[in-house]
């Protein structure tokens, strides 16, 4: 097997690791979906993690979120270290996350739905207004507030009243990212956040990710196919082939690696060309 590329930029090497996982095994059955992958993504960055399916990103996401327990290894939410993460504590970990399919209430606004972001951040928002009235309409008008603010910084003013089943794909994916945001995550996990959508979608929502790092100062980890947008976006890029880590560098460095090219830029090349 070829070494990984470890050339990581001074900068991302001299901040501190909001997450970082060591030697993490997971294996399904006979599947191994990874196998002894270690990662850190520093303060600040926006580190990519890209593969062909089924290499185990999604797996990776899963157990940084503590949905699946990995059978070896280790996870570090800042300085605290998970053999298993407490997915109840995520939010007080200061971490949020998106889906790879959509997880949004369609029946709700899209206000509504980026609100439900902050159900986990406050006490009492909704289960409490039943007791403590006063207290729950503070919360609550907090968390509309809250929840202007991100759709504002997101251009959904227009659509916010709307119920979300009722918005094209590419909005219901921004309202996703909203609802994201809105406790203002110091880590932010983007699970394929423009899969699905047009060029002219995936240009925004990219410019809206990089906004939210550079305005929040949110780390991001996003998990993206589309090798134009995550070249063009991320920091740094960390590549899973059959769940091993085969590369790990800027995303000029991964451009360039030869085992990259031969596992998948090869092949995505050869799928664009065939479309
Ligand atoms: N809950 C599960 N039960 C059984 N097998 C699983 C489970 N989750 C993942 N796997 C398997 O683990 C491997 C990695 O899957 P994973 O979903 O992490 O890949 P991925 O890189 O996210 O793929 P995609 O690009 O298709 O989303 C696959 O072989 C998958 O079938
Ligand atoms: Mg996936």
């Amino acid at each position: 097997m070829s070494p990984v590329a470890a050339l990581t930029p001074q900068t991302a090497q001299q901040a501190q690791a909001v997450l970082r996982l060591d030697g993490i095994d997971l294996s399904f059955g006979g599947v191994h979906a990874l196998s002894d992958v270690s990662l850190s993504i520093a303060a600040g960055e926006i580190r990519a993690v890209i593969g062909p399916n089924g290499a185990g990103k999604s797996s990776l996401v899963n157990i940084i979120t503590g949905l699946y327990k990995p059978d070896r290894g280790s996870v570090w939410h800042g300085a605290q270290q998970f053999s298993h993460v407490p997915t109840p504590k995520l939010a007080s970990l200061g971490v949020a996350r998106t889906f790879q399919n959509l997880a949004l209430f369609k029946g709700l606004s899209a206000r509504d739905n980026v609100a439900m972001g902050l159900v986990d951040a406050t006490r009492s928002l909704w289960v409490e207004q039943l007791v403590g009235w006063g207290r729950a309409r503070r919360e609550r008008q907090d968390a509309l507030q809250r929840s202007d603010a991100i759709i504002d910084f997101l251009g959904l003013n227009a659509i916010s009243h709307r119920l979300v089943g009722t918005l094209p794909y590419g909005l219901q994916k921004r309202v996703e990212l909203a609802r994201a945001l809105v406790a203002q995550p110091k880590l932010l996990l983007l699970d394929e956040p423009m899969a699905g959508m047009t060029a002219t979608e995936k240009v925004e929502m990219s410019r809206f990710v990089r906004a939210a790092r550079d305005t929040y100062g949110t780390t991001i980890l996003l998990i993206e196919h589309d090798i134009g947008v995550v070249l063009g976006l991320s920091d740094r890029v960390a590549v899973l082939d059959y769940g091993r880590k085969i590369a790990d560098g800027t995303p000029a460095e991964v451009k360039q690696d030869q085992v990259v090219i031969d596992a998948y830029l090869g092949v995505a090349h050869e799928e664009e060309e065939s479309h």
